[in-house]
C-alpha cells in the first residue's frame, strides 16, 4: 500500500531559482536562505521517497488568463521546465507518475472534488524552486532523485479555493494515495508564501508575527487555519499570501497529530517571507514493522527519535 510520510511547506520564490541558476548561492543574501534548507536535503536523502505530490501554483507559464483551472492534477509521464521569459529554468525535465496520479484522480473526483486532468503540462518556478530547495541543484541532462505528481491550484485569479475546500482536498488526497496497492513512500509538498505583496502600494509587505503564527498552528492546529478566510489572507499577509491555502493541502493530507521535523524562516528573499517546515506523520511507513522488529523498550525508541528530530531543528 502507498504511504504520505511527511509533509514539506516552502516557499516557491523566483529569484531563488535565479540565484541558484546563476552561481549567487554562496552570496551573503543567498547562502542566508539557502544555508536553511541544508538540514532539510540531508532529511530527503534520508528520507528516499518513491514519489513527490507537489501542490504549487501556476504564474501564468501552462494556463494563461483565459482558462483557469481551480485545482489540476498532472498525469503525464514527464513534465518540461516552462519558458518564464528568460528561457526555461536549467534543470532537468521532471518525471511524472501517470498511474498513481490517474488513481488519484478516480479516487479524489469520485469522492466530489473536481479536478482538472492534464495530460500535458510545463511547469513553472512554483514547482521547480522547491525540489531544489529539497533535492539540491540537480544538473539539466540529469534526473531529478524521485518521479513527481505536480497539483496546480490556482491562487492568482479571484476566486481561489478556500483554505477548508484545499484542507479536505489533501484528505481526500491521501485516502486516494491510500488506496493505491503499490508499496510506495510518498512524500507531499505545500509550496508558496509565506506572507509577501508584489504591487501596489503595499508592495514588500511582510508579516512576520502571521507567519510564524500559520506555521505553529500548520503543526498544532490546522483547523483553525482552514477556517481562516481569504480577506484575511489579504489583509495580513499581502495579496500574494493567498498562496498559503496551498500548503493546507499538504497538511490535510497528514496524521492529526504530526511530528514537527525541522522549521525555518528568513526575511526577505526578494521581497518575500521565506518559510519552510518539514512535518512527519507518526504512523509513517515502516516505522510499525522496524518497531515490531527492536528489541528496544518503547521509552528508548521514542527517546531516540526525539533526540533525532531535536538534532534536526536548527
Ligand atoms: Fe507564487
Amino acid at each position: 500500500m502507498a504511504r504520505i510520510v511527511a509533509g514539506i511547506g516552502s516557499s516557491h520564490v523566483p529569484a531563488i531559482g535565479a540565484a541558484l541558476d546563476n552561481g549567487k548561492t554562496e552570496e551573503p543574501y543567498w547562502k542566508r536562505v539557502f544555508s536553511g534548507f541544508e538540514k532539510s536535503q540531508a532529511w530527503m536523502r534520508e528520507t528516499k521517497p518513491d514519489v513527490a505530490i507537489i501542490v504549487y501554483n501556476d504564474h501564468a507559464s501552462a494556463f494563461s488568463v483565459e482558462m483557469i483551472p481551480t485545482f489540476a492534477l498532472g498525469c503525464a509521464a514527464e513534465f518540461p521546465p516552462a519558458d518564464e521569459g528568460w528561457g526555461p529554468r536549467p534543470v532537468p525535465v521532471v518525471q511524472g507518475y501517470p498511474a498513481l496520479a490517474s488513481h488519484i484522480a478516480q479516487s479524489v473526483i469520485l469522492d466530489e472534488f473536481d479536478l482538472t486532468i492534464c495530460n500535458k503540462m510545463e511547469v513553472d518556478h512554483g514547482m521547480t524552486v522547491p525540489m531544489n530547495l529539497l533535492f539540491g541543484k540537480v544538473d539539466k541532462n540529469s534526473h531529478w532523485p524521485c518521479p513527481v505528481i505536480p497539483l496546480a491550484v490556482n491562487v492568482v485569479m479571484y476566486p481561489p479555493p478556500t483554505g477548508h475546500r484545499c484542507y479536505m482536498l489533501g484528505r481526500a488526497i491521501r485516502k486516494a494515495v491510500e488506496s493505491y496497492p503499490e508499496d510506495l513512500k510518498v512524500v507531499i509538498f505545500g509550496t508558496g508564501g509565506l506572507s509577501h505583496q508584489i504591487s501596489g502600494p503595499r508592495a514588500g509587505l511582510i508579516n512576520s508575527k502571521w507567519d510564524k503564527s500559520f506555521l505553529d498552528n500548520l503543526s498544532k492546529n490546522p483547523q483553525k487555519l482552514a477556517k481562516i478566510p481569504h480577506i484575511d489572507y489579504m489583509r495580513e499577509a499581502g495579496a500574494e499570501g493567498i498562496e498559503m491555502v496551498m500548503w493546507l493541502i499538504m497538511r490535510g493530507a497528514l496524521d492529526d497529530k504530526v511530528d514537527e521535523v525541522y522549521r525555518f524562516y528568513t526575511v526577505p528573499a526578494s521581497n518575500t517571507a521565506v518559510g519552510h517546515i518539514i512535518l512527519a506523520n507518526r504512523s509513517r511507513a515502516g516505522a510499525r514493522k522496524s518497531a515490531a522488529k527492536s528489541k528496544r523498550p518503547a521509552k528508548v525508541k521514542r527517546a531516540a527519535a526525539q533526540a533525532k528530530v531535536d538534532g534536526l531543528r536548527g
